[in-house]
């Protein structure tokens, strides 16, 4: 139980008496005492009374002795509550024996689709798809952590034109040929030497053309070759996964053409229910509310006037199985801002079409981008986007040196798993404690800094702890009482109390700067308790409480960064 509720659920029949209405008290961390609530400011108008009589009032009202060991109204109608230490230490105490570490498991379960990471069939990954990655896969942790039932959706670009001239272009190549490229990872040239023939040769233009459509025919021999590109691709994304420390699997590949078979009852079905229009020979949708800048309707077009279908098509199929088959009731799309109209676009005609309805909602979990050093889009040197594998190998090569130097009593192989965990961490922490909705600069000296909010910093802090352990040889005991002497203690005390709040406002927001911040402040109220608060040399009983704190900080920080993906290796 966090200290906001059980002062809130205090506070709310006392303002609720004085008030005559059900009124939120409003509890929030405070710099005056440790909590306050403004409630009374509010309500002053409404009860044509004098805030500070109102705060009295409630004051006199409330249950709070057992939590509070002071409780005033401040200012012009403030209530001010400082917890008592007994209080304090005793929600510290039910932490240290609760492995879920004050985090209650969702009280109503939903099943959750998360549409995430989505890289295309024979293109590099580039770094949109490593923010939907880390995103997404933080998502899918963190909701499967508090019990949902979690559907991981890689929605693979597996279909549409391109794959033409891609198949033609792996038939000059050869099959061996190809799929050695293909899983040496080097799709990007692969890519482009196929569009270059494409944009150059009328003759493979015509050959991709009509390979099209023996692919959308279900032709077995062009099929079979399709397949060869689309499993040599998912062969190199899982290695990519791998690499990035990501719970995807291949059990979660959903591609585009999965829902091949639902496009036309999809279609059949708008049809039906009066929501296709005609425009410019393609069957479109016009969700009520979506209008462009000139003021006019937008269109969603679901079947073009070749009659073939594209991305938006695919979009509403999959909207339909994910509500109508899956059960589900939460659908998150982790994919970059630019397509947020796309998402709205879909998410209303799906709304009239009837796959979704209350309680199934969509949410597009959109993200910036990623800028270089300049301030512009990350570009490798020769201007090209970055592909990602060679940013994660970067970011590797740089922590193992880094490792090395830090601390040359590392073995080989420690140096290297040390290396991983900080140079993937790094680079997933840099992209978990921005800001999803605005860009960020990727800056290596910054986000590999043992200092500041990085992950080197915080797996340095739980390593820090482990070592104390490690050290003295002891373990701490869970059952023993929480005495809280001095305000390093209390501060870290009150944080650690204050992680299940933090996941539950994440749970709904999915920004996960909150949970890096608030691991960041964890951590930071630790080193101030650490260097105040001798551990091993105090006297008991001060002792068992503090190996309980330094225990518990260790616990949180592991759960913590766990949900963003990011390990935490036991020294470093
Ligand atoms: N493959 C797409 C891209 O690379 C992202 C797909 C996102 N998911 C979806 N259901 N549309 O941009």
């Amino acid at each position: 139980m966090n200290l906001e509720k059980l002062l809130t659920d205090r506070l709310a029949p006392a303002f609720e008496t004085v008030a005559g209405v059900p009124v939120d008290p409003v509890v929030r961390r405070s710099q005056r005492a440790d909590f306050q609530s403004d409630a009374a400011l509010a309500l002053a108008r409404r009860l044509g009374r004098p805030p500070r009589a109102i705060a009295a009032e409630v004051l006199e009202r409330a249950e709070l002795a057992d939590l509070c060991a002071a409780a005033e109204v401040s200012g012009p109608g403030f209530v001010n509550l400082t917890v008592s230490d007994e209080a304090l230490g005793g929600l510290v105490s039910a932490l240290a024996t609760d492995p879920r570490l004050g985090v209650p498991a969702a009280a109503a379960p939903e099943t959750v689709v998360v549409d995430y990471s989505a890289p295309n069939v024979a293109k590099e990954m580039h770094v949109g798809h490593l923010r939907s990655t880390v995103i997404g896969d933080a998502a899918a942790r963190l909701l499967a952590w508090l019990g949902h039932r979690v559907v991981r959706a890689n929605h693979l670009g597996d279909w549409g034109t391109p794959f033409g001239m891609l198949i033609e272009h792996l038939v000059d190549l050869g099959e061996a040929e190809a799929t050695q490229e293909l899983s040496m990872g080097d799709l990007d040239s692969f890519y482009k030497a196929a569009r270059a023939k494409f944009d150059a040769d009328e003759v493979f233009r015509e050959r991709s053309r009509r390979r099209v459509v023996a692919l959308q025919g279900g032709d077995e021999a062009t099929l079979r070759l399709w397949r060869l590109l689309v499993e040599q691709s998912e062969r190199y994304f899982l290695t990519v996964y791998d690499l990035l420390d990501v719970t995807l699997t291949e059990r979660d590949f959903h591609g585009e053409s999965s829902y091949n078979d639902l496009l036309d009852p999809v279609v059949a079905e708008l049809d039906r229910l009066g929501l296709l229009r005609e425009s410019d020979g393609a069957a479109c949708v016009f969700p009520p509310g979506q209008v462009g800048r000139d003021g006019q309707p937008l269109p969603l077009i679901v079947r073009k006037s070749d009659g073939g279908y594209g991305y938006p098509a695919t979009d509403l199929a999959a909207i339909r199985h994910r509500t109508g088959t899956l059960g589900a009731t939460r659908l998150l799309y982790v994919v970059g801002l630019p397509q947020r109209r796309h998402f709205e676009m879909v998410y209303a005609a799906a709304a009239q079409a009837g796959w979704l309805v209350p309680p199934a909602r969509a949410e597009h979990v959109g993200f910036g981008s990623i800028l270089g050093p300049d301030g512009r889009m990350l570009r490798s040197r020769a201007g090209e986007s970055v592909k990602l594998v060679g940013l994660l190998e970067e970011a590797v090569a740089r922590a193992t040196a880094l490792a090395r130097e830090r601390n040359p009593g590392l073995g080989e192989a420690e140096a290297a798993e040390v290396g991983r965990a900080v140079g993937i961490g790094a680079v997933k922490y840099a992209d978990l404690s921005s800001d999803r909705h605005k860009d960020y600069v990727l800056d290596w000296e910054r986000m590999l800094a043992l200092d500041g909010n990085t992950a080197p910093y915080l797996q340095y802090a739980y390593s820090r702890i482990r070592s104390i352990f490690r050290r003295a040889g002891v373990a701490a005991r869970p059952d023993a009482g929480i005495i809280l002497a001095g305000p390093a203690e209390r501060a870290l005390a009150f944080e650690l109390v204050g992680f299940g709040t933090v996941v539950a406002e994440v749970e709904r927001s999915l920004e996960f700067h909150h949970l890096a911040a608030y691991l960041y402040r964890l951590a930071a109220a630790f080193s101030a308790f650490y260097e105040r608060c001798p551990v091993l040399r105090a006297d008991e009983p001060v002792r068992e409480s503090r190996l309980v704190l330094c225990e518990l900080t260790a616990r949180v920080l592991r759960q913590g960064l766990y949900l963003l993906g990011i390990r935490t290796p036991e020294r470093m």
